[in-house]
């Protein structure tokens, strides 16, 4: 079975056909997908996305890009989330020096909080970090290791952070990069960390895996991403697949 540990299904781009294709996912061996928080509208969707479908959790989160909207009575709106039946981590969360749509100190600030709110709340955290690699890591040793633990999302940092954060008690979250031809460092990165550790991602609609790539993504496409795992471990896809799965159970203890 598989499990999509990021994925924004509220989006825009599955207006059209979103519960159609969400009642494809069992069927194909989709057991299990996690709806991101981004915006606080995103927050609430997700939440219904779950309410809607078993087999959809929900994360509770506001994105760097969007942190300017934050303020202490909207945080404790999104504490009240995190006790809800089906929220099973704080995400995404994190850094984008890359949009830089709010100041640096802006963004470190709402990421402590909501780290804060993991750990206050006992759940796992899902982290985007974009251009702003050393700062997330000096973040999360100071503010987050060793507590709820959770998913580096969309890991595109060096082979060598990632062990680092393996150190600290995560997971490294590995989509549809890992299958692009140019993309030597993920492969580094999925080569050096153990199966143990990496879960599978879409961040769909967007990083669709090849030959999709640059079309809309979707949990479906996943498979991909698993065959490309096994073959830069050397096993069979069917081997890692249980493995992959069995890992994101474990990080948002839905066992
Ligand atoms: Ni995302």
């Amino acid at each position: 079975m598989i499990f999509d540990t990021h994925a924004h299904y509220n989006e825009k781009a599955f207006d059209t056909d979103r519960d159609e294709l969400l009642t494809q996912m069992e069927p194909a061996g989709i057991a299990g997908i996690v709806n991101m928080g981004a915006t606080i509208q995103d927050v609430y969707d997700s939440q219904e996305l779950a309410a809607r479908y078993p087999f959809v959790y929900a994360a509770v989160g506001v994105h760097p890009d969007e942190v300017g909207s934050l303020d202490e009575e909207k945080l404790q709106l999104l504490y009240e989330l995190c006790g809800r039946e089906k929220t099973v981590a704080v995400g995404e969360i994190g850094l984008d020096y890359y949009w830089d749509k709010e100041s640096h100190e802006m963004q470190k600030k709402w990421f402590v909080r909501q780290l804060q709110m993991a750990k206050d709340t006992g759940l796992p955290v899902n982290i985007h970090s974009r251009d702003a690699a050393q700062d997330t890591f000096d973040i999360m040793k100071a503010e987050h290791a060793g507590t709820t633990g959770g998913i580096i999302h969309c890991f595109s940092s060096s082979a060598q952070m990632a062990l680092e954060y393996i150190k600290l008690g995560y997971y490294i979250g590995v989509g549809g990069v890992v299958t692009f031809k140019n993309a030597r460092v993920m492969k580094e990165v999925v080569a050096a960390v153990p199966l143990e550790n990496l879960v599978t991602e879409t961040d769909c609609p967007y990083l669709a895996p090849a030959p999709h790539r640059g079309k809309r993504n979707s949990s479906l496409y996943i498979p991909l991403v698993i065959e490309a795992i096994a073959q830069i471990k050397g096993i069979e896809p069917r081997e890692a697949e249980e493995v992959l799965y069995e890992n994101a159970l474990r990080v948002y203890r839905l066992k």
